[in-house]
């Protein structure tokens, strides 16, 4: 028998200003930490096979930080996909967004436009960047557009079901995640894919985000193996 990998991991990246502290750095060095730790997890996943990575970059509650690093944390993008777009071609990786990418400033949505664009026709690992993203603005705009739709009799209201809503939610082509893992310590899920992951197997690890890595991935998908199983 071979061993069951989940389709969809999604990471709360958590931490990383706690990081930079913790080392007498600033939290923007934490979140560039971050972004070192985020390419190791990622070659991760291109190892193990897993089909789609969400990672949760920027929260719409982010934008009620320090504005210097709300600043930084909108040029990362910007620095990260034009130093790394050679290398996810390479390793065929296809870059998604999910999130209100029309209010980002224009540097960064150009970035992640053309990340997207450029990647689209590669079919190995999806990472899904979750960036500005919030779980219930991700419903509330599904439901704007499924409202249009009953205006415009596309569906009857009594046809409504889970699979027409999924279809307007920012994640529509993506499964939904077997694993969300939150490194950080904290427990929350900080409004993070709240419809996704009504099944999700939680998983919560102490470590800061930019000392995460490969090891400690490989860790947690096998706790959730475990689990498959003994539940199968
Ligand atoms: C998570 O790390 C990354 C983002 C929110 C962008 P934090 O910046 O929340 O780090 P801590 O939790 O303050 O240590
Ligand atoms: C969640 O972390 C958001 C991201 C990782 C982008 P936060 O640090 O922003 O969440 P809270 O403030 O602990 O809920
Ligand atoms: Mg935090």
């Amino acid at each position: 028998m071979s061993l069951w990998v989940p389709n969809h991991v999604a990471i709360i990246m958590d931490g990383n200003g706690r990081w930079g502290k913790s080392r007498g750095l600033s939290r923007s060095e934490g979140h560039f930490a971050g972004t070192q730790a985020m390419e190791k997890i990622i070659d991760a996943c291109v190892e193990m096979n897993i089909k789609v990575l969400t990672l949760y970059a920027f929260s719409t509650e982010n934008w009620s930080r320090p504005a210097d690093e709300v600043n930084y944390l909108m040029y990362l993008p910007v620095k990260f996909f034009n130093k790394k777009l050679p290398g996810f071609m390479k390793k065929n990786i296809r870059i998604l967004v999910s999130g209100n990418i029309a209010s980002l400033p224009d540097s960064t949505r150009k970035a992640v436009i053309k990340a997207v664009e450029q990647t689209k026709s590669n079919d190995g690992l999806i990472v899904n960047f979750a960036l500005n993203y919030s779980g219930r603005s991700d419903i509330l705009q599904a439901v704007r557009h499924l409202v249009l739709d009953i205006q415009h009799k596309k569906i009857d209201i009594n046809q409504l079901d889970e699979n027409y809503f999924q279809q307007f939610l920012y994640t529509k082509t993506l499964p939904d995640p077997e694993i969300i893992i939150r490194t950080g310590g904290e427990k929350r899920i900080s409004n993070f894919l709240i419809w996704q992951s009504a099944q999700a197997e939680l998983y919560f690890s102490d470590v800061y985000f930019p000392d995460f890595n490969k090891d400690l991935f490989r860790k947690a998908i096998a706790e959730v193996q475990k689990k498959h199983r003994i539940g199968f």
